[in-house]
């Protein structure tokens, strides 16, 4: 039977400097330069771009964002939603080369922050990049909001995009109205049952405290066919030509006017969550425990309620799987964050929060998780190493590497798990070490004593195990030996 070798540091901590474990960052952003001719760079950064929630978004790059000695402001830009990772066609912001501009169209369910990055390419192949910041708000009236329109279509060509057909269909309903002012409209949703599409929209002009049933017929007599009900006037329907065809409009009360509905149609209003309050950043430490909850006001759901009440899980930026053996892991009862990083894991990697409600609706939250180096540490320390049994798999089961960190912790009569850190886990053998962080302590623990707190002695029958340790470990981790490796003197 092969069994893991466990091997644990106690450092006891003298000096003030022990508070001081700053983290040191691997800078590993190192530009290569070509000899002959020189990368694009940037003159100045972007300013964070704000986007309202159902109403189309539009920015222009500015042409002195980056210069080229050789290609002036001639470049050729690509924008990524993360490193390596090219903007999805059904990302609600877009970029068009030949205008050079961003364009986009963001739901309620994009409410957040937003970070893209933009690569200039001169005509040799070299690049710059620069971070693009949007934060997407809602609509500020959004809550004064009295009705909804809603227009079922089918789409009649291919859009790139998939917001390109809902510009599309934002631009039809302007065009009709002879309404040049994308102020007046805001999109409220859009869902997809097999090929049609339902579109809904508000128009602001129309926020009130009271409902304005006679205004919202005027606008319904311009769409609505005068002989059937539902269905759309020729007008309406020549505006989405040759692109869109219109299905279906009718109108919903909201608010004040929520007993005014006209809509026919079966299908109670479903609202998907909205992300109220985004996780952005988070860092986490090499070799120390990570533990995120996710705050119960990260969501909320108009029907289910808070955070807690929502289905969460987790994936990377591009939409794939997290694997068992990721560093990170979800707890989706607990409903956090966790895991110990290896020095493997040193990057800023890109995640996205899933919540799902009762009716299946999602939100997102994009954030990122930064692992950083550990800081360096300070003599003296007392090692020693402990067998468990190996089926821990500590590698690659994240769960277990928290069992066995918070298990520590407890025995150690630690408060939280600051002081303990895995510095290297093999097949065989992993590496903690225990320091603290309290200021000005002297040694603690004498070499005695913790063989007291850690001795299990199998040579006398197994019954001379130290109960405190049976206690902490129980069950799911069990040690079943323990050395104690001695180290120099530290006192130079
Ligand atoms: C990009 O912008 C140009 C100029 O405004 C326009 O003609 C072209 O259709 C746009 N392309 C896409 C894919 O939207
Ligand atoms: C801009 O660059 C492209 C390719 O890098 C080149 O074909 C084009 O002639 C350049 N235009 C100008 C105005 O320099
Ligand atoms: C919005 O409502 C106002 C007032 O009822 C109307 O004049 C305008 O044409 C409407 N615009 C659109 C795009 O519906
Ligand atoms: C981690 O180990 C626990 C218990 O040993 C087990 O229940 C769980 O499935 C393991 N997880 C993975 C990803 O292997
Ligand atoms: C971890 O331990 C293995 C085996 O003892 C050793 O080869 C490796 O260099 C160690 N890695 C680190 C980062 O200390
Ligand atoms: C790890 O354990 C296996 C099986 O017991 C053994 O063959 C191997 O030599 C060990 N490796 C190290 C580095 O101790
Ligand atoms: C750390 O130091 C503080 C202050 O000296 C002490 O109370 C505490 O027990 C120490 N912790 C350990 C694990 O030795």
């Amino acid at each position: 039977m092969t069994y893991l070798n466990f091997v644990v540091f106690a450092l006891l901590l003298l000096s003030s400097e022990a508070s001081s474990k700053q983290d040191e960052v691997l800078d590993n952003n190192v530009a290569s330069k070509g000899p002959v001719n020189q990368p694009p760079t940037i003159n100045h950064h972007f300013r964070k771009l704000i986007a309202t929630a159902g109403k189309a978004f539009r920015y222009v790059i500015p042409p002195d964002v980056f210069t080229d000695p050789e290609d002036g402001s001639n470049l050729t830009f690509t924008i990524y939603e993360a490193e390596n990772v090219p903007l999805s066609q059904q990302s609600w912001l877009q970029y068009n080369s030949t205008s050079r501009m961003f364009y986009g169209l963001p739901l309620r369910e994009h409410v957040s922050r937003w970070s893209y990055i933009l690569e200039a390419k001169d005509s040799e192949g070299l690049v710059a990049r620069e971070q693009l910041d949007i934060r997407v708000h809602m609509h500020r009236r959004a809550r004064l909001n009295n009705h909804q329109f809603i227009m079922k279509v089918k789409l009649l060509k291919q859009f790139k995009n998939t917001i390109d057909w809902q510009i599309r269909a934002l631009e039809g309903i302007m065009n009709l109205f002879e309404d040049a002012n994308l102020d007046h409209l805001t999109v409220l949703s859009v869902t997809q049952k097999g090929d049609i599409y339902e579109f809904s929209w508000t128009n602001n002009t129309m926020t009130k405290y009271s409902c304005p049933v006679d205004d919202i017929n005027k606008l319904m007599k311009v769409m609505e066919s005068e002989t059937q009900r539902g269905y759309p006037s020729s007008n309406l329907m020549n505006a989405m030509s040759p692109d869109l065809e219109v299905l279906e409009i009718g109108w919903q009360g909201i608010g004040h006017c929520s007993k005014n509905g006209l809509m026919p149609t079966n299908a109670p209003s479903i609202y998907p969550p909205i992300l109220r309050n985004p996780i952005e950043h988070l860092t986490a430490t090499v070799g120390h425990l990570f533990v995120y909850k996710v705050s119960e006001d990260t969501f909320f759901d108009p029907e289910d309620g808070s955070t807690q009440n929502l289905h969460l899980s987790f994936r990377f930026s591009d939409n794939s799987q997290i694997p068992s053996s990721h560093w990170l892991q979800f707890d989706e009862h607990k409903q956090e964050f966790y895991g110990v990083p290896t020095p493997n894991d040193i990057k800023n990697a890109y995640y996205v929060l899933i919540a799902e409600d009762s009716s299946k609706k999602v939100a997102y939250n994009s954030f990122s998780v930064e692992v950083k180096m550990a800081p360096k540490i300070i003599c003296p320390r007392v090692e020693f190493q402990v067998t468990m049994d190996p089926s821990l798999n500590l590698l690659y089961n994240a769960s277990n590497k928290r069992k066995v960190v918070e298990k520590l912790m407890r025995l150690f009569g630690q408060s939280d798990t600051d002081s303990i850190r895995i510095e290297n886990i093999t097949d065989n053998s992993s590496t903690i070490t225990l320091y603290n962080t309290s200021l000005g302590s002297t040694i603690q623990v004498e070499t005695e004593e913790l063989y007291k707190i850690f001795t299990v002695d199998e040579e006398v029958n197994g019954n001379n195990r130290n109960e405190q340790v049976d206690e902490a470990v129980k069950n799911d981790i069990k040690i079943t030996s323990f050395r104690l490796i001695p180290q120099g003197s530290c006192t130079d």
